[in-house]
């Protein structure tokens, strides 16, 4: 066997720790049976030399020539894709799309790819997963009829870079990176060698011959096959699709761009006809809030990336039975919320030393910023005390360890989202006059405090 003259290495396919023997746990992220034994290949054993692609002439530019930029960037069809992208695909880029199987990739980029082809730009979609029935009924599904989208089941590497010589296509889809193999090493499909090489001659053929390509990646948590993680090195961007947090809600989120920023989501329904982009995604998280019984609960504008979200924080306090109270974060910092705590003992006299706090954001969102420590605190209280918050009150600010409440970025924005989504009142840092004035003309009633105590004042009486 010609697999015996290669030496081998185990690789971890969460984090792409390698080691010379196999490892039940990783000793880099800690995680266990994630090892998966990798071949590598000496110099001369690469076989089907003739397959291997024979580069074009190697080519260099001066600073001072002109670039060629046309068509920097190409819009996909949908305004928040584009967003998480940065503006669109940046040609001759190469993006990863992980996501769990059945979440919607192959969805997303049909219909990314359908309205490409339909902006009269050539696209190569390889379904090595499907037929190409298959994907031509899930078109009709889609409605996408466009002359430009070629498809083909073709699974071997080659034999997809003869298809771009022969069609010429600018866009280029490969579903899954773990379909598709390369025959110039000789390891079997779906490893980690036979995904790194098949990216590592993809990724080539994205900059010679700018295909801006979009690769699709299982992330499978099981060892056998490699996941996504291994490739996030060598890509432009990776874009994680998830979802089954709120039923036929599905995210995209930025891990790696190397064109834009890293904390960008967008928000997608799966409805019967293909995925629809979330625009209004405040109003998604708030639709299921109680218009009576709101002692707990407040709302607070955060950013995520460069888009504002309104966001509903609940808190619960009680009795506890145990001599150690609860204390449990969900969507928190759980050390932010001990200091809360410490600040409204100290500053407003709560004493919670016999109590449990539970503090959950809706919406399986995991908050870092502290913009929403006001929110924080002003929910616990209203808990402890059984007060009904303000239906239409936003509270922002940072609490200092005095119980100062501090000035936030981009409070602007913040209050601007509450103002569209139908609030009327603001509890904000007294540090920002000059906000106050820019939005005296909207409709909402802005109430800059300077510590705990006057929020409270300020904030829980109607
Ligand atoms: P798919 O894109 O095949 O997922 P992936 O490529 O990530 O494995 O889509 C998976 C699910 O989406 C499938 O269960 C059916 C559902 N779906 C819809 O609800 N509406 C649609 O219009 C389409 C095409 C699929
Ligand atoms: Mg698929």
């Amino acid at each position: 066997m010609s697999m015996a003259k290669m030496k081998s290495k185990w690789v971890c396919t969460s984090c792409n720790y390698t080691s010379a023997s196999f490892l039940g746990r990783c000793p880099d992220c800690g995680e266990f049976s994630t090892f998966v034994e990798e071949f590598e290949e000496k110099q001369g054993t690469i076989k089907n030399q003739q397959n291997a692609i024979r580069f074009q002439e190697v080519k260099y530019t001066k600073l001072t020539d002109e670039a060629q930029c046309e068509k920097a960037y190409i819009p996909t069809g949908f305004e928040e894709f584009d967003r998480v992208l940065g503006r669109g695909y940046t040609t001759g880029s190469l993006t990863l799309l992980a996501g769990d199987p059945g979440i919607g990739k192959s969805t997303l980029l049909l219909q990314t790819m359908g309205h490409i082809a339909n902006s009269g730009m050539k696209v190569l979609y390889i379904c090595a997963e499907e037929s190409t029935n298959q994907v031509k009924q899930r078109a009709k599904r889609l409605k996408i009829e466009t002359e430009n989208l070629y498809l083909s089941s073709e699974n071997c590497l080659e034999n997809v870079i003869s298809l771009l010589d022969e069609i010429k296509p600018e866009f280029l889809v490969i579903d899954s990176i773990q379909s598709i193999f390369t025959s110039i090493i000789e390891a079997t499909i779906g490893t980690v060698s036979q995904i790194r090489e098949s990216t590592n001659i993809l990724m080539k053929i994205a900059k010679q011959k700018n295909i801006t390509t979009t690769v699709i990646g299982h992330v499978t948590k099981d060892g056998n096959i490699a996941g996504p993680k291994v490739l996030e090195h060598m890509v432009d961007c990776v874009i994680n699709f998830e979802g089954d947090k709120y039923k036929t809600y599905r995210t995209l989120r930025t891990i790696k761009n190397r064109f834009g920023s890293t904390n960008e989501i967008a928000v997608f329904e799966m409805l019967e006809d293909g995925l629809q982009e979330v625009k209004n995604l405040s109003e998604i998280f708030l639709k299921d809030r109680e218009e009576q019984n709101s002692a707990g609960t407040t709302i607070v504008p955060i950013l995520e990336g460069t888009k504002t979200l309104l966001l509903e924080l609940q808190a619960l306090t009680g009795a506890t039975p145990y001599p150690q109270p609860r204390r449990v974060a969900r969507g928190v910092d759980y050390n932010r919320l001990l200091q809360i705590l410490a600040v409204l003992e100290k500053k407003v006299g709560l004493n919670l030393s016999h109590h449990d706090v539970y503090v959950n954001i809706i919406g399986g969102i995991q908050v870092n910023e502290p913009a929403i420590d006001l929110a924080c605190a002003i929910a616990i209280i209203a808990s402890h005390r059984d007060i009904i918050v303000p239906y239409d009150c936003v509270f922002i600010g940072e609490i200092g360890l005095t119980g100062e409440i501090r000035y936030v970025t981009n409070l602007e924005k913040r209050l601007l989202e509450a103002k569209k989504l139908g609030f009327k009142k603001a509890i904000i840092p007294k540090t920002t006059q000059d906000v106050q004035k820019k939005l005296s003309d909207i409709e909402l009633e802005i109430v800059p405090v300077k510590n705990l105590t006057e929020a409270i004042l300020k904030g829980l009486k109607n």
